[in-house]
């Protein structure tokens, strides 16, 4: 079964073919990163026109690139992300199943990060359940039991920022640019002396009550940020830490903060139950830290760690396409008439 997966829910116009669910054929993504470099953070409109302006081509690349083979469905993101940006892929993909004859698939854009580690693998998802999965990227950071394939329970969330917003935010304190989780990552790359003792984004019990999860399973970096943004203003701001050669410093201190945090959390809710895999997905899996501490707690536990190939940690087409294979739910007309969602959660 060859799938077409869209994706446009926020920076990336994206398109790729899979094959049965694993087998990459294609996957075009256009980054629109630079058009949103100049102020900072995704401007949703500017998102929307540049998703206009490209999908067409990055559709047709990705059929050309798969060798044009016959396509038996279209999948397409319909959240959680910025409402003008999925509208785009939504229509787009809409457009494309009816002129097809071929069904359309609406698929949930954080359950698709969940399937990336399959992407090229020889590994069927309902072979490694019961898994743990941590979706971390921009706008998530949760612990989710999938006790069988396509059932998820949230063990653990942020009460906050999400991990890569985290990054993005402290990159942009301390005068980094946009977006912020790959600048960070590098520049921590290259620092192995002592850190400063960040906050481990423990959040107070009093708090975790109103989401009604365990707190040991939940994270909240606004300490975190606070206590960054002080220690700026201490050191007499960012460029005064620049000129005195510590950037390297606050930002390893910065990201160990967060690696912490989201590996003690992930131990924690690996205890709490037998699991045959820790599936990871989301953009902030790309950070090389991130992965060799998470393989350090799964060996720790000896439980299989799943991780993406970098290439798949971002936004792309391939894991909706992935996701659509497996799932084959809201389809048909169901689809047909599905609208954006942007607060989608996790759905069984
Ligand atoms: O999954 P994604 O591409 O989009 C969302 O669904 O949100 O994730 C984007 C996030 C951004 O916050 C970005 O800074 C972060 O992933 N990110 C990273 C790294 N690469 C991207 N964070 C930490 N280290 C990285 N190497
Ligand atoms: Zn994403």
């Amino acid at each position: 079964m060859n799938i077409l997966g869209i994706e446009t829910s926020c920076d990336e116009t994206a398109a790729a073919v899979v094959r049965d669910g694993r087998e990459v054929l294609s996957n075009v993504v256009y980054t629109q990163i630079p058009l949103h470099v100049p102020y900072g953070g995704v401007v949703p409109e500017i998102a929307s026109r540049a998703h206009i302006e490209k999908i067409s081509e990055v559709v047709k690349t990705a059929m050309a690139e798969a060798k044009g083979v016959k396509l038996d469905a279209v999948a397409v993101t319909y959240g959680p992300g910025l409402s003008p940006a999925l509208i785009v892929g939504l229509n787009a993909a809409k457009g494309l199943a009816k002129s097809l004859g071929v069904p359309l698939f609406a698929m949930n854009h954080i359950e698709a990060h969940l399937h990336t580690p399959f992407l090229d693998s020889e590994i069927e998802p309902s072979t490694v359940m019961p898994a743990l999965g941590l979706a971390i990227s921009g706008g998530h950071t949760t612990w989710i039991d999938m006790p069988s394939y396509g059932t998820y329970r949230i063990v653990g969330q942020t009460l906050d920022d999400a991990a890569g917003e985290a990054f993005d935010k402290a990159a942009k304190l301390l005068g980094l640019g946009y977006p912020g989780g790959p600048k960070v990552d590098k520049i921590a790359r290259e620092y192995s002396g002592e850190l400063i003792p960040f906050p481990k984004g423990r959040p107070r019990e009093g708090v975790t009550a109103l989401a009604g999860l365990p707190a040991e399973c939940c994270v909240s970096f606004s300490g975190l940020k606070t206590a960054l943004l002080r220690y700026v203003q201490k050191e007499g701001g960012a460029e005064a830490i620049s000129a005195s050669g510590r950037l390297p410093q606050v930002v390893a201190s910065y990201q160990e903060a967060i690696v912490q945090a989201v590996a003690d959390r992930t131990l924690t809710a690996l205890k709490r139950r037998e699991y045959k895999a820790l599936i990871v997905g989301g953009g902030v899996s790309l950070n090389s830290r991130l992965r060799t501490v998470l393989a350090e707690v799964c060996d720790r536990m000896h439980v299989p760690l799943l991780m993406a190939k970098p290439k798949y940690c971002g936004d792309n087409g391939a894991m909706i396409a992935a996701l659509a294979y497996y799932r084959r739910n809201k389809t048909g007309e169901e689809a047909m008439k599905t609208d954006v969602a942007p607060s989608l959660d996790f759905e069984d």
